[in-house]
């Protein structure tokens, strides 16, 4: 099982075996909340009909073509449908199945642009201590979480890492604190120690969020952006989580009014009801890349057998419709303050040493109990008997609500995490 403590879990399994909206339910009939939205994937609540008849219909109509030299609508249309969302100019996209998926393509885009650009020696990619860009051996290389680390050897050359940007002083800072913008500093750093012209990007995300809901400094996103300007180097925001209104905008880069030049996306993108990743790229990008082949050749040599799967096309496209039929972005923006609000009471709880929370995104760090995610995962266990799943991350938990929460589901879910905590 993935990212799973085996033995445990078959010791005492947690199953779930059907949804709807904002509820997950066990055999037994059991309700639980979804207080992570699954994996951060499911903003418009389970079970969607609307997900369902496309994808049934869709499998009846085309079930499959091979994307390699031949393509179907429904592949185009979406591309259309995401870069109508997308920033600006960034408004070519590439399928993939997956966020792990999504940026290795990404980081593949940067290096081949170098390449076709004529500048070949940018090989090195800078990004972030405690970052998570999957578990694939590009996004693993770039990441910066230990224990996903540790296990699989040297992984990639040339990456440099940057330090993140929590300190303990910023404990309880409500949204983004005012201080380190200048952390930003350390990818000018990286030019320097390297040459800029060893560099092709920098990878980071937005808002960190599998270590626990890291929000950037005010300018940090800013400062990043300049100084990779200046040095000609590659943005790349992985917005797989805060893609798709996690903030209450369609992307991160919209709430912190950042352009990256290439973004990941995947989760929300299907409501979770199908895999798939995306990156979008910018028009200077593609035409780069593009312009540098011969007439009639593969220009990118890179892709999967279910890139852009008519299928799975299907479901994000009607997954986009409810979206705006629902008006999910707007939903979710008002949601943000009560969210936000109900989560800050939390702080009192003795257990409870720094809460931090941007959007519909909260990390509630749990005092350490003598071993590292030992806390945690008493947690979680704790959590799923009270009724409420969530995302634990060491000794965080994190708080993610499906858009179609109202703010009173929301209450009910911070009321339990305060009653078990204090418990626990
Ligand atoms: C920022 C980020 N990038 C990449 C991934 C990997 O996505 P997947 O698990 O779909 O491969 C995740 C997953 O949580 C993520 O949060």
């Amino acid at each position: 099982m993935p990212f799973t403590a085996n033995r445990a879990f078959k010791e005492s399994p947690r199953l779930i075996t059907s949804a709807a909206g904002i509820h997950l339910f066990e055999p037994s009939g059991r309700p639980i909340l979804d207080g992570s939205s699954g994996l951060f994937c499911v903003p418009a609540g389970h079970c969607r009909p609307e997900i369902a008849t496309a994808v049934s219909e869709q499998l009846q109509k085309l079930d499959y073509t091979t994307p390699f030299q031949f393509s179907h609508p429904g592949g185009f249309e979406l591309s259309r449908k995401i870069a109508s969302l997308t920033p600006a100019g960034l408004d070519r996209i590439f399928f993939a199945n997956s966020g792990s998926e999504s940026v290795e393509t990404a980081l593949k885009m940067a290096l081949a642009y170098h390449r076709a650009k004529g500048e070949p020696s940018r090989q090195r990619i800078v990004s972030r201590e405690l970052a998570y860009h999957g578990v694939n051996f590009g996004g693993l290389s770039v990441g910066g979480m230990v224990k996903n680390r540790q296990g699989y050897g040297t992984l990639l050359p040339g990456v440099v890492h940057m330090r993140h940007t929590q300190t303990v002083q910023r404990s309880f800072t409500q949204g983004q604190a005012e201080e380190g913008a200048d952390l930003a500093d350390d990818l000018l750093r990286a030019v320097q120690l390297y040459g800029a012209e060893s560099i092709a990007a920098v990878i980071v995300e937005p808002i960190v969020g599998s270590v626990g809901i890291l929000v950037p400094p005010q300018g940090y996103l800013q400062r990043l952006r300049e100084i990779a300007d200046q040095h000609g180097i590659l943005l790349i925001f992985d917005e797989v989580i805060t893609g798709f209104g996690r903030t209450g905008c369609p992307f991160a880069a919209d709430a912190f009014d950042v352009r990256p030049d290439v973004m990941t996306m995947a989760k929300a993108l299907t409501n979770g009801s199908m895999p798939m990743g995306a990156v979008a790229a910018s028009t200077s990008i593609y035409d780069t890349i593009t312009s540098a082949a011969p007439e009639g050749t593969i220009e990118f040599f890179h892709g999967y057998t279910y890139s852009g799967h008519p299928v799975v096309a299907a479901a994000a496209l009607a997954t986009l419709n409810i979206f705006e039929k629902d008006g999910l972005y707007d939903r979710a923006a008002a949601l943000v303050a009560p969210f936000q609000d109900a989560v800050a009471e939390l702080a009192s709880l003795p257990l409870v040493t720094d809460i931090r929370a941007y959007g519909l995104l909260a990390g509630i760090d749990l005092a350490i109990d003598g071993q590292f995610g030992r806390r945690g995962f008493a947690a979680l266990k704790a959590l799923f008997e009270a009724g409420l799943m969530v995302r634990v991350t060491n000794d965080t938990i994190i708080l993610a609500p499906p858009f179609v929460a109202e703010a009173s589901d929301v209450a009910q879910m911070v009321d339990i995490v305060r009653s078990v905590v204090s418990r626990l």
